[in-house]
């Protein structure tokens, strides 16, 4: 276990908790993951050779996923020839992803901790990711600059998070995006769900996409590249607080490619 929770910022502590108590819902996803070597992304499934997450030879990189839950997409760098440590704030997750990583016969370096604060030495890796990981349940600044320090310079840091034109349709009650916009754009940030009255959660963060280029310039990131992953016709029904049919009109999710200067 590492970090103290007298010590840890209080969002990190509350979505330990959020975490601890859901990970069991998450088994099943995580098991159909790791069975598969062919990535998809985000909740409507897109297909790696549209989105390009990963190089597809990561042989010899260091990689680190910063989140990295079940750990599947540590066994996908793993499979392409990295040697991947994972962090991940939630020991019942950490759980998953080692009995997996021993049931595949995959060798994984798993911590538990804080991805604001990896007990990691500087410059140690060539790549890093995260899907839905530090992106959306970090503080940004505190993730990219440790995100930073972690990689070499010229490594990559990719990873996926919620879209913020999704976040400002997303109504305080906690219900799904609506096609109208209900809260601010400018100056998004920290976005509370502990206390919704329908489906309660833990403490996200989101940023207007001006923002995460500022962040990424002050920060010592240059920006290779950014997409809008869209639902698939064939995509049906709600994930989390989006549905299918406002994610093929709208973007309800980002990608960012960004290379430490
Ligand atoms: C949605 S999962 C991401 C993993 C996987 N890609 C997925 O979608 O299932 C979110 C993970 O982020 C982890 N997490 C939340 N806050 C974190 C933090 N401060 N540091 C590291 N991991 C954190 C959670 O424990 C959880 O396992």
């Amino acid at each position: 276990m590492s970090g103290d929770p007298d010590d840890l910022p209080e969002h990190v502590v509350a979505n330990r908790r959020h975490w601890d108590d859901t990970a069991d819902e998450w088994v099943a996803m995580g098991e159909r993951a790791w069975a598969h070597d062919d990535p998809s992304w985000g909740v409507w499934g897109v297909p790696e050779a549209a989105l390009e997450m990963l190089p597809a030879d990561m042989t010899g990189l260091d990689a680190i996923e910063l989140g990295c839950g079940t750990a599947y997409v540590s066994a996908w760098m793993a499979r392409r020839g990295a040697r991947v440590t994972g962090i991940d704030n939630s020991e019942a997750q950490l759980a998953t992803a080692r009995r997996l990583a021993a049931e595949h016969g995959i060798e994984l370096t798993l911590i538990h901790g804080n991805a604001e604060t990896v007990p990691v030495p500087d410059g140690s890796f060539d790549f890093a990711i995260n899907e839905y990981g530090a992106a959306i349940w970090c503080e940004p600044e505190a993730w990219l600059r440790e995100a930073h320090r972690l990689l070499r310079p010229g490594g990559q840091l990719v990873f996926l998070a919620n879209h913020p034109l999704a976040m400002a349709c997303a109504p305080e009650s906690g219900a799904i995006v609506v096609d109208r916009l209900v809260r601010p754009y400018f100056g998004m940030h920290t976005l509370d769900w502990r206390h919704v009255e329908i489906d309660p959660g833990g403490i996200n963060f989101c940023l207007p996409v001006s923002d995460w280029v500022a962040l990424f310039h002050r920060l010592g990131f240059t920006i290779d590249d950014l997409r809008e992953p869209r639902a698939p016709e064939t995509a049906e029904g709600v994930e989390f607080f989006v549905d299918a049919a406002w994610a093929s009109r709208w973007p309800s999710e980002l990608v960012w490619k960004v290379r430490r200067r």
